[in-house]
């Protein structure tokens, strides 16, 4: 949170509004980080430890620490380096790193700058040739898993965005120069860095589709290219484009995580989006126990959105999920120092991780079991 408060300075309102908003009253976002207040540990103290192994795999997979880079759309907004900063960061901190569909650097810039795991999440659009042709440029490029993003059949209203009129790239009026004289270090950054687009889209064969070049709404343009019809068919069709796992990223209820275990999905995201999508949406980390409970061992469980610290990640796995994702964290370091800031965010929540896990007693990450914690509120479904 100190690097949200250093981003607020650094950047113009209108971008940071656009990283911190969420949909509506922002009653979900804000009860998506509350909920991991009411929970609190049963420590255990005596336990000798002075050798803690914070490391995981997630899909056969190592990783450092159990927690993945989440996708975000527009990162070049905060800065130029965009999603290479927060890929490059990922790849030294040992953790997967989440490529948007509506990013601002391409599968291919990524793939050049970050040996370590890369995703790729997938927005379904109507038009599936593009679609299927962006899974197969992500195979191509040693993606290892692909991430259909299922909580967006129309685009949340982010009221903050809605108010300003926000456009992606900002258009330039006269409230943008006056923010831009006020935010010099991001002004002559966004001025120098070259034109912003959806790189992939881009980067598509004969795509005459707009790629974010010229100013638009997102939502607007969201809503023209995302494909309302999407269903449980459009995951297993992903099956037939695609080798790899695949995560589900979305899932807000325990009814549908027992569709994805049926049909054989490897991961699910319980996410509501950072609270940007449906407001009254449950927080994600109340869903945990519920939907371990029904579905069992048949996939694996990341927890989505309100992680702000380390002894979060502690309480999510104790609930039962195997790990944790995040976007705002790698968002808000980016806007107040660029990777370094990126670099930062992953570092505090490793290092508080593993200072959450000394404090309980714990020494390693199977050690962390639903007897560390206090039970949330009951929530059966
Ligand atoms: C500025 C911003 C842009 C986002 N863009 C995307 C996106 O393009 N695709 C997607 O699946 N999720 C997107 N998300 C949602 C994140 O992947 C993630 O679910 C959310 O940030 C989790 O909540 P947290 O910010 O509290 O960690 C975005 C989130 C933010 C804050």
């Amino acid at each position: 949170m100190d690097l949200r408060a250093i981003a607020k300075r650094r950047l113009p309102s209108g971008v940071f509004d656009y990283i911190d908003g969420a949909a509506e009253d922002e009653r979900s976002l804000a009860r998506s980080m509350t909920a991991f207040a009411d929970i609190e540990f049963k420590p255990r103290v005596l336990r000798d430890v002075s050798e803690i192994d914070t490391t995981t795999t997630l899909l056969g997979e190592p990783m450092a620490f159990p927690f993945i880079a989440a996708p975000t759309g527009f990162t070049r907004i905060a800065h130029s380096e965009g999603e290479l900063a927060v890929a490059r960061a990922a790849g030294r901190a040992g953790i997967p790193f989440t490529l948007s569909t509506l990013s601002t650097r391409s599968i291919e810039e990524i793939a050049a700058v970050n040996p370590g795991r890369n995703w790729f999440q997938v927005y379904v659009w109507k038009d599936r040739g593009l679609v299927e042709e962006m899974v197969r440029r992500a195979g191509a490029a040693g993606f290892d898993t692909i991430v259909p993003t299922v909580d967006l059949a129309t685009f949340g209203r982010r009221e903050r965005d809605v108010r300003r009129g926000f456009e992606l790239p900002p258009k330039i009026g006269l409230d943008t120069i006056v923010d831009g004289i006020r935010h010099p270090s991001w002004t002559w950054d966004f001025l120098t860095g070259g034109p912003i687009r959806f790189a992939n889209v881009a980067a598509s064969e004969g795509s005459g589709k707009r790629d974010g070049t010229d100013a638009i709404n997102l939502a607007a343009y969201a809503n023209e290219q995302l494909d309302p019809s999407l269903s449980w068919d459009d995951i297993e069709w992903f099956r037939s484009i695609w080798n790899g796992p695949i995560v589900v990223k979305g899932v807000q209820s325990v009814a549908d995580a027992r569709i994805a275990a049926d049909l054989g999905i490897e991961a699910i995201a319980i996410s509501n989006h950072g609270g940007r999508q449906l407001e009254g949406s449950p927080p994600p980390i109340e869903l945990i126990a519920p939907v371990r409970d029904a579905i069992g061992d048949a996939c694996e469980i990341i927890c989505d959105g309100g992680i702000r610290r380390g002894a979060d990640i502690v309480k999510a796995l104790a609930l039962g999920a195997d790990a944790t994702m995040g976007g705002r964290a790698h968002f808000f370091g980016l806007g107040a120092a660029g990777e370094r800031g990126v670099e930062l965010a992953f570092g505090f929540l490793h290092d508080e991780f593993r200072r959450a896990m000394a404090l309980n007693g714990l020494r390693s990450v199977s050690e962390i079991t639903p007897d560390v914690v206090s039970p949330p509120r009951n929530r059966t479904d």
